[in-house]
């Protein structure tokens, strides 16, 4: 059996840094609390609980610091009531974030319709809502039909989001009539090389999997977009799922791995395959 992994996956610039953070707070002996489990995968957050950890659901769940906020980052005001309560915070929002959060804030404060290609429910776009109140949310064009939009638009994505939904949406909107549209494409470098290798390996592959947290956006849009080009496409956790079973019969077997995947998790279903 022949076994590739895909050049580009695992952990994305921010996600290890955010992780980073957080090990050299318990390595220092601080018992740290993150708003919302740090990073979409259970293996590594019960890595760091069984350091020291601990999630807070909300704001309001945490007693005392250090706080860390994740990568995607949170609306302003959640900053603020931590600094007035004088509880520490650590940011670990992704600086790739931080800047479509500028961005945001910019284009609001100049008078614009925001519109923010993204899933609304995404702690990210429900981050950056706090700095664009007004935005309306768009994962494709249609979400858009019949919306009221201002005179002057601008158009911003959810890093993770893929390119082509992005460019669908410009692609609308470039064909109504505003004064002015400004457009920025947000989408993470990252995020669009990850699906770009992982979508090159599974047309090679007979098998491809997918390894991520169940919860992860990011990890379920590379499953899906494998799927088109590999129809045996299996989005894992871990090797925990691997069953003989579905392995019977292949021979060319493609691996890839999301933005929140561990090294570990990897590498332990590179070795089970081998
Ligand atoms: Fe940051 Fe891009 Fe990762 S925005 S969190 S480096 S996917």
């Amino acid at each position: 059996m022949e076994v590739r992994l895909a050049r580009e996956g695992g952990f994305c610039f921010g996600v290890r840094r955010a992780v980073g953070m957080v090990e050299e707070l318990l390595a220092k002996g601080s018992e740290p609390v993150c708003l919302g489990p740090l990073i979409h995968n259970p293996q590594m957050i019960d890595r760091l609980k069984r350091q020291g950890l601990t999630v807070a659901k909300t704001p309001e769940d945490v007693k005392e610091g250090p706080v860390v906020i994740r990568s995607h980052g949170v609306r302003p005001e959640v900053l603020e009531a931590f600094a007035n309560r004088g509880i520490e915070v650590v940011d670990a929002t992704c600086p790739f974030v931080r800047r479509v959060q500028r961005r945001a804030r910019d284009l609001t404060a100049g008078g614009y319709s925001v519109v923010i290609v993204g899933e609304s429910e995404h702690p990210e776009v429900q981050a950056l809502l706090g700095y664009a109140p007004r935005a309306v949310v768009a994962g494709t064009p249609s979400d858009l039909r019949g919306r009221r939009l201002g005179r002057k638009v601008g158009l911003i994505a959810q890093t993770t989001q893929t390119r082509q939904a992005f460019s669908d949406v410009l692609r609308y909107l470039a064909g109504r009539s505003f004064s002015e549209l400004r457009s920025f494409d947000t989408v993470c470098r990252a995020t669009a090389t990850r699906l770009r290798e992982a979508a090159r390996v599974a047309r090679w592959a007979e098998l491809m999997v997918v390894l991520g947290g169940r919860r992860s956006a990011n990890t379920r849009r590379m499953a899906a977009l494998c799927g088109r080009s590999c129809p045996r496409t299996l989005h894992l956790e871990s090797v925990d799922e691997l069953d003989r079973g579905m392995l019977a019969g292949v021979e060319r077997v493609g691996v890839a791995a999301g933005a929140s995947t561990p090294d570990f998790v990897v590498e332990g279903f590179l070795r089970a395959l081998s």
